[in-house]
């Protein structure tokens, strides 16, 4: 993958920064009203009948907030969280392993869950339904099923593909939630937090011009206030203002609507390849050089939702907003 500035997806020497700048409880944790009521009032309730909270699901582009809420709901049930990914789970004894180890209502956070192998999965059913696990002992024809009583838990899952889950994983979670992108004064509520837990001045003109050009993304307005923070060190007096902040996202080749060379990319290789679209999602990938399922997940969301693109039937098209954006005619009719 590409270093992408306005990417979504955590770099590794990000993860440090992430984890000062990531909220530690729901009151803190901004945005997502209907998502967090929802979740307060489910973890009120499991905390009174004193049973884990049941199985939850978070699905949405990278970078709003999954892993941060993860980690959020087990500090708010007072448990411990154990934290491992679809992609590293190979066998159904990896996820074995790390059930019998659970205590009571601890969470078990599976991130990319849609990448687990069919074997994990059908572990997790039973584990998932009846807090049981059955384990295979032996081979062949000796081998034999037991089943283990496992500690009442909730598994957390996150996946930036809903459409990727098979239907018998996705219908044992009891709490599905579709994160959404932010506000602009969401972002800035975010940035202005982020810039006093790392010590950045910043005007609320500055906050609110970085906030508008983060594509609706915290991880984004997060990385944006830390490149800026060099800008306005060699370049003004460290403090970052409207106009600062304004010059810095110029330096960074972010432009008006947020856009990096990327998103620029994609839309104007549409309009001046593709005649508007529609283009499947294939020719579109090749021609701009990046992968299908990264289009897919982390570029066009933004710009779906923002208004730029359609995903229709027949494929990718551009928006009248598109053609204005780059001044360029528009084949659509006033
Ligand atoms: N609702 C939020 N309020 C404040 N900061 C947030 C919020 N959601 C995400 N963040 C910030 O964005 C960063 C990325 O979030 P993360 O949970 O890792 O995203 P995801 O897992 O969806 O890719 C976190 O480190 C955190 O600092
Ligand atoms: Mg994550």
């Amino acid at each position: 993958m590409t270093d992408r500035l306005v990417t979504s997806r955590a770099t590794d020497e990000e993860r440090g920064l992430e984890n000062v700048l990531r909220p530690q409880t729901l009151d803190e944790y901004v945005g997502q009203e209907k998502m967090k009521e929802s979740l307060r009032i489910c973890i009120e309730a499991a905390t009174q009948r004193r049973e884990a909270l049941d199985h939850v699901i978070f699905y949405g582009p990278p970078g709003l907030g999954k892993t941060t809420i993860a980690h959020i709901i087990a500090k708010e049930m007072g448990a411990s969280l154990r934290s491992t990914s679809g992609l590293v789970l190979a066998h159904a004894g990896d996820v074995a392993a790390i059930l019998t180890n659970l205590q009571a209502h601890d969470v078990l956070f599976i991130d990319e869950i849609h990448r687990l192998p069919a074997s994990v999965e059908e572990a997790l059913y039973p584990a998932m339904e009846d807090f049981q696990l059955d384990l295979v002992i032996g081979q062949g024809p000796a081998a034999r099923t037991v089943k283990l009583d496992l500690p009442p838990f909730t598994l957390v899952g996150a996946t930036t593909r809903a459409g990727s889950l098979t239907s018998p994983l996705r219908d044992r979670f009891g709490l599905v939630y579709r994160l959404e992108f932010y506000e602009p004064s969401e972002l800035e509520a975010i940035v202005t937090r982020s810039a006093g837990v790392l010590g950045i001045g910043i005007d609320r003109d500055g906050a609110a011009e970085i906030a508008r050009r983060a594509r609706g993304t915290p991880r984004i307005v997060n990385r944006l206030i830390k490149r800026i923070r060099d800008y306005a060190q060699i370049k003004a007096d460290g403090h970052i203002t409207k106009q600062v902040a304004e010059e810095g996202l110029a330096w960074l080749g972010i432009d008006d609507a947020g856009f990096d060379d990327m998103d620029r990319k994609i839309l104007l290789t549409i309009i001046e390849k593709f005649n508007g679209g529609p283009v499947g999602v294939e020719s579109l990938a090749a021609t701009v050089q990046e992968d299908k399922g990264t289009i897919e997940d982390v570029y066009e969301p933004y710009l779906i939702q923002a208004g730029f693109l359609d995903r229709t039937g027949r494929g990718r098209q551009v928006t009248r907003s598109a053609y204005d954006h780059f001044k360029r005619p528009s084949p659509f009719l006033m």
